[in-house]
């Protein structure tokens, strides 16, 4: 490897299927665009921090075909699985979205497994030289699933890194929305249901804060939000990091910067820099169906393009 290298990481892409009940090709364009940029910037690697597909938590072929994409890539690409991959964070109580109940959309024993059939894992822990990057499925947390077990035995397991080494984390949602200590946010009520819907609640953040200070974790990288944010707490910076589907919550803090792209990390001999690349151009292609997350009962598959 050189002196000086890069890797890149991209999230929520959320490419879909015109074969299912909702289809959005611009997302798959901008993927398109997306990925011609990061193949020009000759990375190392490539981690993909979740969202990478549209609905493959309902269709497998939506994963399939995005494991397809990847393994034609010219360098490795570690993928942590999305909620639109696996299903969401758990809960026993449902929100005041209409026409969404949290309690089903949760993730379950077969999507996580279905997940780690077409990946091959579901939490991984990699190294490049002196960069060492470690990712997880957050939504297991929570869930009571055996993966659950699992997943939280290997974490426990997790060495601390050397001394000269950068740690990066990769997760989905985000540890937290404004601070760390901030309490749980109430699903119930409306002015608090998205806070509650992009973040990790109590106690599973203070489990995953105690193996970042373990390992020595140096970042943070989340996805979920689609909205570029940085915090640091503890010595630990909070990367929320951008979408190239679609944009959202640009009011949500002083910095957030909505703007479509991924994350350039440049390693240096003393120093490991990231910056912000947007999509040199973005899709307004139309297609179909409805947002957000319908119940079965709302999926219409005769309005797919391709039968
Ligand atoms: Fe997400």
């Amino acid at each position: 490897m050189a002196e000086t290298w890069k890797f890149i990481h991209a999230a929520d892409i959320q490419v879909g299927s015109p074969r299912s009940f909702r289809f959005q090709p611009a997302w798959n364009e901008n993927w398109e665009t997306a990925k011609q940029q990061i193949i020009e910037k000759k990375p190392e690697f490539l981690i993909v921090g979740g969202d990478l597909t549209r609905d493959g938590y309902i269709h497998r072929y939506e994963l399939e075909q995005m494991k397809s994409d990847f393994d034609q890539l010219p360098f490795p690409v570690h993928v942590i699985a999305g909620n639109m991959d696996a299903g969401n964070k758990h809960t026993q109580i449902t929100g005041p979205i209409e026409n969404r109940d949290d309690t089903a959309l949760g993730i379950t024993y077969s999507m996580a497994a279905q997940f780690q059939e077409v990946f091959g894992a579901l939490w991984w822990d990699a190294e490049y030289e002196e960069v060492r990057v470690i990712g997880i499925c957050d939504m297991l947390l929570g869930s009571g699933l055996p993966q659950e077990t699992e997943m939280v035995s290997w974490l426990k397991s997790l060495k601390p890194s050397g001394a000269n080494q950068y740690t990066i984390w990769v997760m989905h949602y985000a540890l937290y929305m404004d601070s760390f200590s901030e309490p749980n946010f109430d699903i119930t009520k409306k002015d608090q249901y998205f806070n509650w819907y992009f973040s990790v609640d109590h106690p599973h953040r203070d489990l995953l804060f105690s193996i970042f200070k373990k390992v020595g974790c140096t970042t943070v990288i989340s996805g979920h939000i689609h909205c570029r944010h940085t915090d640091v707490f503890e010595g630990i910076t909070f990367t929320y990091a951008p979408a190239t589907c679609f944009p959202q919550f640009e009011h949500r803090w002083c910095d957030a910067d909505p703007t479509l792209g991924f994350l350039e990390y440049t390693v240096c001999p003393e120093a490991l820099h990231n910056k912000f690349v947007p999509l040199r151009s973005t899709s307004t292609a139309e297609g179909y169906g409805p947002g957000g997350h319908p119940p079965a009962s709302m999926r219409d598959y005769s309005l797919a393009w391709e039968k």
